[in-house]
């Protein structure tokens, strides 16, 4: 008889934390939401509950990645009946979820562009790929991407972000040019696109050799503090990297899979068609799954040599995935995020109102950040203040993130299965957090 019993787990706190001192690689504590990170031991919906047994509105999403809400009937059903057949089955066989799947996505982009799908396991892989494919299709090799911009942390992909602290004292992986990203509240240029579509062309023309491979962008930087792109800017600058003869890459990491409320990807609102998608987190309600999606002719460059990857289309996470596809439909929830969306902004334009540390409110649909400032006038962040701010909503049982080059962004993008009155629930606990900061 194989032995079945649970295996055992210790769920004290402090226990926690001393095993993963002692057996976790130090660079994996470096970076943790919380001085003390919360130890999360159950989730349903939209909440989370901690070892204490404490609920906790849950305005993270494990970093955007449970979109339709945690313990889904639906999904955990597919991924059971996939468990109870089989575990894995690598890319060199053949199994029918990884051609559904794909074919399932395809139906969600626009029509007429022969989309393929490419499987990998994590978003900056897929980005890593995403170079890899524009770079063969072009026979280019620079790649323009933004300041403030998120896309990973593999070598390629760590080059691309336009973030600080995710650089290593390294000299990086060649061939990225980081340009200034636009910013509605704290760009150099102002809020609007233009000055920003001209910086894009001086940054061609003075950076690069005038050959790309590509540009990346976020529609809305997530990690760089929920910015959006403006009207126009999109377009604009997949024209200018088209002319270039580069690929124009949307990160859909964050944006993507109903998130913004209003699509169901984020740069469907800004009237552009990518050459190449980038998607991961929300796609698999948690389990590891990331896609590369492009045309079929652009793939086709990458045909003739070996590319494998042995979890990419793995069964479990493409059962997982087909069924976020059908809970997004059947339960609505791009309608959802939308309402949500609205109770939110209604909900934080009356606080910005009557706290003056809120500078801006941003985003839209369930991608949303509040930027908190030490004086408006100045727009200095209130580094400390979003610090104390988020351990605040922790003790009142809402968790939410912090974002931004200065961390002073509140970042809040809950499953979308949350409801209008956990909006109005996290709306009153920043009403009292700020009073009390
Ligand atoms: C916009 C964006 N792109 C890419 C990534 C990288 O994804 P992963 O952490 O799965 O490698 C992230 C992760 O947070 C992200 O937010």
């Amino acid at each position: 008889m194989m032995n079945q019993d649970p295996l055992p787990l210790d769920w004290q706190p402090a226990r926690i934390a001393e095993r993963r001192r002692a057996f976790l690689s130090p660079a994996l504590a470096t970076f943790t939401a919380y001085r003390s990170p919360p130890v999360w031991r159950r989730g349903s919906g939209a909440y989370l509950w901690d070892a204490a047994g404490k609920r906790h509105l849950d305005g993270m999403a494990q970093n955007v990645c449970i979109s339709v809400g945690y313990r889904h009937p639906g999904v955990d059903a597919a991924v059971r009946a996939q468990l109870d057949e089989i575990q894995h089955v690598t890319t060199v066989y053949a199994h029918p979820q990884p051609g559904h799947f794909a074919e399932e996505l395809v139906a969600r982009l626009p029509a007429g562009h022969d989309w393929v799908v490419h499987f990998v396991n994590s978003g900056a892989e897929a980005i890593d790929l995403a170079v890899l494919v524009a770079r063969l299709h072009t026979g280019h090799f620079e790649v323009l991407t933004l300041r403030d911009a998120y896309h990973g942390m593999h070598f390629t992909a760590m080059a691309a972000t336009g973030i600080g602290q995710a650089h290593q004292p390294l000299p990086p992986a060649p061939g990225f040019v980081n340009v200034i990203a636009p910013h509605p509240y704290r760009g150099l240029f102002g809020p609007e696109g233009a000055p920003y579509l001209d910086e894009l062309s001086r940054a061609i023309g003075s950076g690069t050799s005038g050959a790309l491979a590509a540009m990346i962008v976020e529609p809305t930087q997530g990690y760089g503090g929920i910015v959006e792109m403006p009207e126009g800017y999109l377009a604009g600058a997949a024209a200018r990297v088209r002319e270039a003869g580069g690929l124009f890459v949307v990160d859909e990491v964050q944006t993507g899979f109903c998130r913004t409320g209003s699509h169901f990807w984020g740069f469907e609102a800004h009237g552009v068609v990518p050459d190449v998608i980038v998607m991961s987190k929300g796609i698999g309600n948690g389990f590891p799954i990331a896609a590369m999606v492009t045309r079929r002719e652009i793939a086709e460059s990458m045909a003739s040599r070996m590319f494998f990857n042995t979890y990419g289309s793995n069964p479990v996470s493409c059962a997982a995935g087909r069924a976020v596809l059908r809970a997004l439909d059947e339960e609505g929830l791009q309608a959802n995020a939308h309402a949500c969306g609205a109770a939110f902004s209604a909900a934080f334009a009356a606080l910005q109102e009557r706290h003056s540390r809120i500078g801006d409110v941003r985003g839209r649909g369930m991608l949303r950040g509040v930027e908190l400032v030490t004086d408006r006038r100045s727009r200095a962040p209130a580094v400390r203040e979003a610090e104390r701010m988020q351990e605040l909503l922790r003790q009142a049982g809402v968790i939410v993130g912090l974002c931004g080059a200065d961390h002073n962004v509140l970042k809040i993008n809950p499953p979308l299965c949350v409801s209008v009155a956990d909006i109005a629930t996290l709306a009153a606990a920043c009403d009292e957090a700020l009073a009390r900061l």
